[in-house]
């Protein structure tokens, strides 16, 4: 096989950090080690390790990339940094996908550590959909980070979606609450399309299919298009017709629309608030 990616630690192999592994083995990933306490095997020419004990010595990674839940992420680079510091030895980039875990947290940790490491972070937000390949990634670069580990972290990301570059990282708070959110407030419209329909008096499995299709056949025809969101709706929405008719009740002041920026500024404040 030929490898295109370089050799990576990944440390947390659950539904973030599974979902890009898969992603990077597909796309032909030099051998690298993932820990992970679950799984039995790991494909070759990758080494799997139950714990950062495990690390085969001289393994020499181009990332480490911290897929652990937010509260472990002290634990994990205190571990790593005083377990294996030659890890660190070549300047691997550091990629962190742990929410709220910002830059300068994450460098006080390592500075903390008996060796005093001081390596380049890059925090990033994906989402949900990475699991099918359709993520949206916000990235934000830390102090030091060079072009190319850029260009690496594009790639790793990439391989799971669409990736984009926060100039301030405050801004991830908001990404978050788009992004990072999102997938949950289209999974609402589609249970309410789905219990819309029932009311309406189709039967459950039909409804479900309507409201499934729909949502995924209009986010497929937004990512395909040219047209902007509101464009695609007009050329839905003829004048005195029944969408026009819907339209017009969700469009109301009190009604759908005007909560979404409210409920996107709720998120946002709420990411700020856990961000440590
Ligand atoms: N899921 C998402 O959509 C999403 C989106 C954006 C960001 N994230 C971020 O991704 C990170 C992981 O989330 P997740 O949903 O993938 O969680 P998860 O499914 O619980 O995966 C975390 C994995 O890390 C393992 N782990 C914990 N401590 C470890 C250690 N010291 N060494 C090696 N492995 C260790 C856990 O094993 P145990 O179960 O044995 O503890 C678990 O398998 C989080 O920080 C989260 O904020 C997730």
């Amino acid at each position: 096989m030929v490898s295109h990616l370089p050799p990576l630690l990944l440390i947390g192999c659950g539904q973030m950090g599974g979902a890009l592994f898969r992603a990077w083995e597909k796309n032909g990933l030099a051998p690298s080690v993932i820990i992970d306490r679950h799984r039995e095997t790991v494909a070759t020419p990758h080494s799997l390790a139950r714990s950062i004990d495990d690390i085969p010595n001289k393994f020499s990674p181009d990332a480490i990339v911290l897929a652990v839940k937010p509260q472990k992420a002290i634990g994990t680079i205190a571990e790593l940094t005083a377990k294996r510091p030659d890890l660190l030895a070549n300047s691997p980039v550091i990629i962190s996908v742990m929410a709220g875990c910002t830059t300068q947290s994450l460098a006080s940790t390592f500075a903390d550590s008996p060796a005093g490491l001081s390596p380049a972070i890059v925090r990033t937000m994906p989402n949900t959909p990475s699991a099918v390949g359709r993520g949206m990634t916000g990235l934000f670069a830390g102090t030091g980070v060079s072009a190319e580990q850029k260009a690496l972290c594009d790639t790793l990301l990439g391989a799971v979606g669409a990736t984009v570059w926060l100039d301030e990282e405050d801004q991830i708070n908001a990404l978050t609450a788009i992004s990072g959110s999102g997938p949950a407030y289209v999974f609402l419209l589609a249970e309410f399309l789905e219990q819309a329909a029932i009311e309406q008096g189709l039967p459950q499995d039909i409804a479900r299919l309507l409201a499934r299709k729909t949502i995924t056949g209009a986010g497929e025809l937004l990512d395909q298009m040219p047209e902007d969101a509101a464009q695609l709706r007009r050329n839905v929405t003829s004048p005195g017709g029944t969408t026009a008719e819907a339209i017009s009740i969700l469009n109301a002041p009190d009604n759908w629309p005007s909560s979404i920026p409210e409920a996107v500024a709720a998120a946002a404040r709420r990411a700020r608030e856990l961000a440590a």
